[in-house]
């Protein structure tokens, strides 16, 4: 998560907070109690939430927290709008600096400092959390790295001076298949977890019927067959469509090349198949659906991929083996509606050193 947040916080929080360790921490902790805030709210009716709330460590926690990030972000932007008078000014190129110009030009007041612990929490878990899935999965894997290394060094091969631009990371089409078959076997489900008025379950298993893309029904409809009044819960069977036999062949069985073999089927194929792809077909939720599908996937799959390609071109991984398990694949962990690495496994790296 700490390395999410420094990355994801060099485009978001700007230059100057990327690096201040409190920045850090903030952006980690305020998503990490958020979502265990949540999770125990929903152990109470309603009606109690706001007086159980003041007696949970985690929500103390979020309300310093605002207190915290506006004492840190308030003077970036107030040296900011100084600066921005000065001759020859150039404006950072990030997220503070998009929002502000934004909201300035529409003449709408808004809060910085809290909008920055909110992108911090639909980003960094999010990111960290597909990224220690895709580590798991090659660090169980050793057979894969030849094929992962040639497809990484082939595309810098093609860039100026061999460095990692954007065009580098679009060609490193069986680095993009082995991300998405993690993703199709171990998806998220995030983000949803509020609209259930069910308690917190947690259990673990590789086979739930965990579903996507819930919505409350906010007004009726009537469908062709169906009705639904107002409130009703919707979501999408994302699980048993992402592993279903006829939607995939050989369905739960780790194929790495997957998506790359039907990249390479046509023209039209191959942009319906990266990472980042929102399927017609809706085989696949990891990023939602319509208009609301995740606006950040690019960006979060340009992070995990240089990352990859750091940890791949200089390490081996290896799972500790434990008991009878030797070298597996971590069992997730399901919490709610949210499919969860197990953050208790230790990984093991070897430098490579005949590079
Ligand atoms: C691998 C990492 C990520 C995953 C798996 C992920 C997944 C999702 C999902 C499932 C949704 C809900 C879509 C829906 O309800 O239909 C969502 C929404 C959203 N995500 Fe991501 N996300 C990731 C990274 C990011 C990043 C890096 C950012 C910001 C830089 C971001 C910003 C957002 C925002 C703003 C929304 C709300 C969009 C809306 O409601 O219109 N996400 N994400």
């Amino acid at each position: 998560m700490r390395i999410i947040a420094i990355v994801s916080g060099r485009v978001i929080s700007g230059h100057e907070l990327a690096h201040n360790p409190e920045w850090i921490e903030l952006s980690v902790s305020f998503t990490t109690d958020v979502f265990k805030a949540a999770g125990k709210l929903k152990f109470f009716p309603s009606f109690l939430r706001p007086i159980v709330q003041h007696f949970l460590p985690e929500m103390k926690r979020i309300k310093r927290a605002y207190a915290t990030s506006h004492r840190l972000v308030d003077p970036v932007l107030k040296v900011r709008s100084e600066a921005a008078q000065w001759p020859g000014y150039v404006k950072p190129n990030d997220f503070v600096q998009w929002i502000a110009d934004r909201m300035a030009s529409e003449g709408l007041g808004y809060d910085q400092a809290n909008m920055q612990l909110s992108f911090g929490l639909a980003s960094i878990h999010t990111t960290a959390m597909t990224a220690v899935q895709i580590v798991y999965e090659l660090a169980a894997r050793p057979n894969e790295y030849e094929m992962l290394r040639e497809d990484i060094t082939e595309a810098l091969r093609g860039s100026e001076g061999g460095s990692i631009d954007k065009h580098a990371l679009a060609r490193m089409k069986k680095l993009d298949s082995f991300m998405k078959e993690v993703q199709r076997l171990h998806p998220l489900s995030h983000g949803m977890l509020s609209a259930l008025k069910i308690p917190f379950v947690q259990f673990y298993s590789n086979h739930s019927n965990i579903v996507a893309w819930l919505r409350r029904i906010t007004a009726p409809v009537t469908l062709s067959d169906v009705h639904f009044p107002t409130d009703t819960l919707v979501a999408i069977p994302a699980r048993p469509r992402a592993i279903n036999s006829t939607n995939w062949p050989n369905s739960t069985a780790f194929d790495a090349l997957r998506f790359y073999r039907m990249r390479e089927r046509s023209a039209a194929d191959a942009h319906l198949h990266q990472f980042t792809s929102i399927p017609s077909d809706a085989n696949m939720f990891p990023f939602g659906y319509g208009k609301h599908a995740c606006p950040g996937r690019f960006f979060a799959s340009q992070e995990i991929k240089v990352l990859l390609i750091y940890l791949i071109l200089n390490y081996d991984l290896r799972v500790p083996s434990e008991g009878t398990r030797s070298h597996e694949r971590p069992v997730d962990f399901e919490i709610g509606l949210a499919i969860v690495p197990d953050p208790k496994i230790l990984i093991e790296f070897k430098e490579r050193t005949n590079l």
